[in-house]
């Protein structure tokens, strides 16, 4: 599964517990999030080599999302569905519209170091 670099270890821990391999797609400089020609490449070579991930997780990291209409068109191009980790970004927008509303799964936390805390515990919401 492909997964943002810039992350904290609790977006990559959930691709090696299902015995999964988690290949980083780096940042760009404008959000800091994964990058959609990064990501172009990488999917571009995964499909070379006839392994597409089942999936790519990408992070919205310190409030800021991702440029998530890019990284949805190639992910639609490629048949490969979205994991939205909204676990930092809960209330933020993209082009209007919330975080965490534009992949397969959204996911947010509620950990005590969280915008909104339950003291402990997270969400995840099938779209
Ligand atoms: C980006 C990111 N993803 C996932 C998590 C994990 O959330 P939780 O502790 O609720 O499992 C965190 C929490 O620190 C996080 O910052």
């Amino acid at each position: 599964m492909f997964c943002s670099s810039l992350t904290f270890v609790a977006s990559a821990n959930p691709i090696l517990y299902q015995g999964a391999e988690p290949v980083f797609i780096d940042s760009e400089p404008e959000t800091w999030n994964m990058s959609p020609r990064a990501l172009e490449r990488a999917m571009d070579a995964a499909r070379q080599e006839g392994k597409l991930p089942k999936a790519v997780v990408v992070v919205n990291l310190y409030g800021q999302s991702a440029k998530m209409d890019e990284i949805l068109a190639i992910c639609g191009r490629y048949g490969v569905p979205v994991v939205e980790d909204a676990a930092e970004s809960l209330g933020s927008t993209y082009k209007g519209k919330k975080s965490g509303t534009f992949g397969k799964f959204g996911i947010y936390s509620f950990n005590g170091n969280k915008i909104i805390t339950t003291s402990g515990g997270g969400n995840a919401c099938l779209r």
